[in-house]
């Protein structure tokens, strides 16, 4: 297998919808910097079809193992159901790879926590896929928000309102707790909860409650939180696949400037509009619209920033601790949700059921209404 010097040579693991949409778009972009040059899936139809959309020079495999042992790729990017994600990343790790894997990166805490073993008796990093955060409008009122441009961060509100049908959970990996990890919490709000700590910073307290209304599914088909953060704000987080009007919504109300994201599954610069508040001179606040060159929020952005970082020898973003927050925020709505009562960041260690599995052990017993 030769491929051409000076690029990292990469590969897909799962050829689905997110991987033929998302990764193949990413990968022709930064075709100057990596080259796509095998694929796996146990879908034979699925794995031609792909290779076929990819063009030449992509070898499919049936297995990740077999896929690691011909190849050994230098980056690999994960689309697979959430289940597979753990043992998936460990095996590439192990075969020093570097990771790009879709959200949710792992089931549970433990789950990560076995990830974090793997990296550090590797040297290659797992990042998780939250594109969300790599769009210019994001990189900028991450910037303004966390240099104090804005004033302190005092109220926010993150809306995940999506519509999913019964088609969409006729999939079988789909609503279940073994295979999916969870309902909207893990599946879909998960990337704007995620921007929301991004641009927020430490969270420290979460209260919750979750129900499944609608969907034949083990998890939950909407949720609701209340976060306070390390630096004091308050936020409102709604996680829904049951809302016929779909938006995503994060707004942050800092003391000089409310910061408001309204979009759907992506944005770019004109999806963030900044409102000074009565005090603040409008040539400071006309300063905060200048995001530079649009860049729309995708897995190209992201892949974008995982090259640069390999490229400059340094752990990527999206990976370490900034992956394990995010999915420790999952695991302490589920627990604060299933007991009743508020849960602090750094409490839901080893020997906690909700360390093990984001359901806490309850899962199979949860009526779908209130608490487990
Ligand atoms: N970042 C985003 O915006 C976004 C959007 C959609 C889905 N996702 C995530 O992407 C992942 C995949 O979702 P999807 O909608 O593409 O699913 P999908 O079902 O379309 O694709 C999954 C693929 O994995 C293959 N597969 C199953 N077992 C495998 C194995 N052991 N080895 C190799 N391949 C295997 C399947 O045959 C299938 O082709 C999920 O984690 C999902 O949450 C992310």
């Amino acid at each position: 297998m030769t491929s051409s010097p000076g690029r990292r040579r990469a590969a897909v693991v799962g050829t689905g919808a997110i991987v033929s949409g998302g990764h193949l778009p990413a990968l022709r972009a930064h075709t100057d910097r990596v080259e796509l040059v095998a694929a796996v899936d146990v879908d034979p139809g699925r794995l031609d079809a792909f290779r076929t959309e990819a063009g030449e020079g992509v070898t499919g495999f049936s297995t990740t193992e077999a896929m690691l042992a011909a190849v050994r790729p230098d980056l690999v990017l994960i689309g697979t159901p959430p289940s597979l994600h753990r043992e998936q990343t460990v095996a590439a790790l192990k075969a020093g790879a570097w990771v790009l894997c879709e959200k949710p990166l792992c089931l549970s805490l433990a789950e990560y926590d076995e990830i974090a073993a793997a990296e550090a008796a590797s040297g290659a990093y797992a990042s998780v896929i939250f594109q969300h955060r790599y769009g210019s409008g994001a990189v900028r009122a991450r910037e303004l928000i966390r240099g104090g441009e804005l004033g302190a961060p005092l109220v926010a509100h993150c809306q995940t309102t999506w519509h999913r049908d019964a088609g969409y959970y006729s999939v079988p990996w789909r609503g279940r707790w073994a295979t999916e990890g969870g309902g909207p919490t893990t599946g879909h709000g998960i990337h704007q909860y995620d921007l929301l700590l991004h641009l927020l910073g430490e969270w420290e307290e979460v209260q919750a409650m979750a129900a499944r209304l609608v969907h034949d599914t083990e998890s939950e088909d909407v949720s609701t939180a209340l976060v306070r953060f390390a630096g004091g704000a308050l936020a409102t987080v709604v996680n829904s696949v049951l809302s016929p009007d779909e938006v995503s919504r994060v707004r942050v109300d800092c003391a000089d400037a409310t910061v408001e994201l309204t979009h759907l599954y992506g944005h770019t610069n004109d999806d963030w509009v900044y409102t000074p508040a009565p005090h603040v001179p409008q040539e400071r606040a006309a300063a905060w619209r200048e995001a530079g060159e649009d860049v729309p929020s995708s897995h190209t952005a992201q892949l974008g920033f995982v090259l640069d970082a390999w490229d400059a020898g340094v752990r990527p973003p999206g990976s370490g601790r900034e992956a394990r927050s995010t999915l420790e925020f999952a695991a302490a709505l589920y627990k604060a949700a299933f007991t009743g009562r508020a849960v602090r960041a750094g409490e839901i260690r080893p020997g906690d059921p909700f360390y093990e599995a984001m359901h806490g052990g309850v899962g199979e017993t949860w009526s779908g209404v209130g608490r487990a």
